[in-house]
């Protein structure tokens, strides 16, 4: 077990990437940096990262911003309720802590959006304490060495790898331990096609002993995905546009997009007049696109209408929006990608 522990830990000295977060011990950066690196790749979070900590230097600085700056800074990133919850945090930060970032694993645990994970990572790269972490690369790293195939979505398989971890956590140095067996999970123990030959700790790995690495982890239930089928309503001048935004239990929560009316299955552009109170007749071009969630497959339409609506159609949550000022508000990318690249290709 020690042997396991020590060599993925010199593994780590010889090969870890020089990350920033990895150069510093201020807590706030630290968190801002886990929070962005929840299910988002190193290369895309960095960008973000160098972003936020520009742009809010302090976890004071981030509070006393308006949410909307939050949420344009996170643009494109998805997970919004990441960037909400990262805000109230902050503001929790500001007001009860008077700005000291709060030093126990207790404490750190009670912020808005920060889980078990997120607390041990804050608690032990920033402040040497001893709690392991435990993400999607600890279940995999550890279900292959040990040949484990107890399902990471269980409360057996939650307990049986956060006890695992916790013990394997080298108490001199939980920082560098738990980097170490992030890193290992990130650079060399992947997903798919892992490079086996290559890896430090092959002679004591069960999993690729019983051959068994392609099929841990195990998960006991697939993730379900919804399909949804978005028609939006594009309408607009030379000056300006409609835009919406987007209320609370749904996706992209806070952030705009168009007047939208969603249907259970497609819809067939006879149907249009009916259920959209628009005719075909109206919409000079369509765009159809495909945009995958973690849990939805969204199947948008955008109907480019070149006229503002008449007051009667109008909804009281439309707003009408300068073209010159879009860029104050915070888009889920599917539109930032629609207006910046499709509805420009249809002009
Ligand atoms: N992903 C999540 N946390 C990370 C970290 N500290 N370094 C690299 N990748 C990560």
């Amino acid at each position: 077990m020690l042997n396991f522990v020590l060599l993925i830990a010199e593994w780590y000295r010889q090969t870890a990437r020089n990350l920033p977060w990895r150069q510093t011990k201020n807590p706030y950066k630290i968190w801002l940096s886990e929070v962005i690196l929840q299910q988002t790749r190193v290369e895309q979070g960095m960008p973000y990262y160098l972003k936020f900590t520009e742009n809010f230097p302090t976890v004071i600085d981030l509070a006393n911003a308006e949410e909307e700056i939050v949420l344009k800074n996170w643009q494109g990133l998805g997970y919004y309720s990441r960037a909400r919850n990262l805000h109230a945090a902050a503001k929790m930060i500001r007001d009860e802590y008077h700005g000291d970032f709060p030093y126990s694993y207790k404490d750190i645990l009670k912020l808005k959006g920060v889980g078990e994970y997120t607390a041990a990572a804050v608690a032990s790269f920033a402040f040497d304490l001893p709690h392991a972490v435990v993400d999607g690369n600890v279940y995999r790293v550890l279900s292959r060495f040990y040949d484990i195939d107890t399902p990471i979505d269980s409360t057996e398989g939650k307990k049986l790898f956060y006890n695992l971890a916790n013990e394997l956590l080298l108490k001199e140095d939980p920082a560098l331990f738990n980097q170490a067996m992030m890193e290992f999970g990130a650079m060399q123990c992947v997903p798919v096609n892992p490079d086996c030959g290559n890896c430090p700790v092959r002679p004591e790995c069960l999993g690729y002993r019983n051959g068994t690495v392609s099929i841990r982890p195990v998960k006991a239930k697939k993730t379900k995905v919804t399909d949804r089928h978005f028609y939006y309503m594009v309408f607009h001048n030379d000056h300006q546009l409609v835009l919406k935004k987007r209320g609370p239990k749904d996706v992209w929560q806070g952030l705009y997009d168009f007047p939208l009316i969603e249907s259970p299955s497609g819809l067939d552009e006879g149907e249009y007049d009916a259920v959209l109170g628009i005719s075909l007749s109206q919409v000079k071009k369509q765009h159809k696109t495909k945009h995958i969630l973690s849990h939805q497959r969204i199947f948008a339409t955008f109907l480019y209408l070149d006229f503002l609506p008449e007051r009667t159609f109008w909804k009281e949550d439309w707003e009408l929006a300068e073209w010159s000022e879009l860029e104050r508000y915070p888009l889920p990318r599917i539109i930032e990608r629609y207006l910046k690249d499709d509805l420009k290709a249809l002009d």
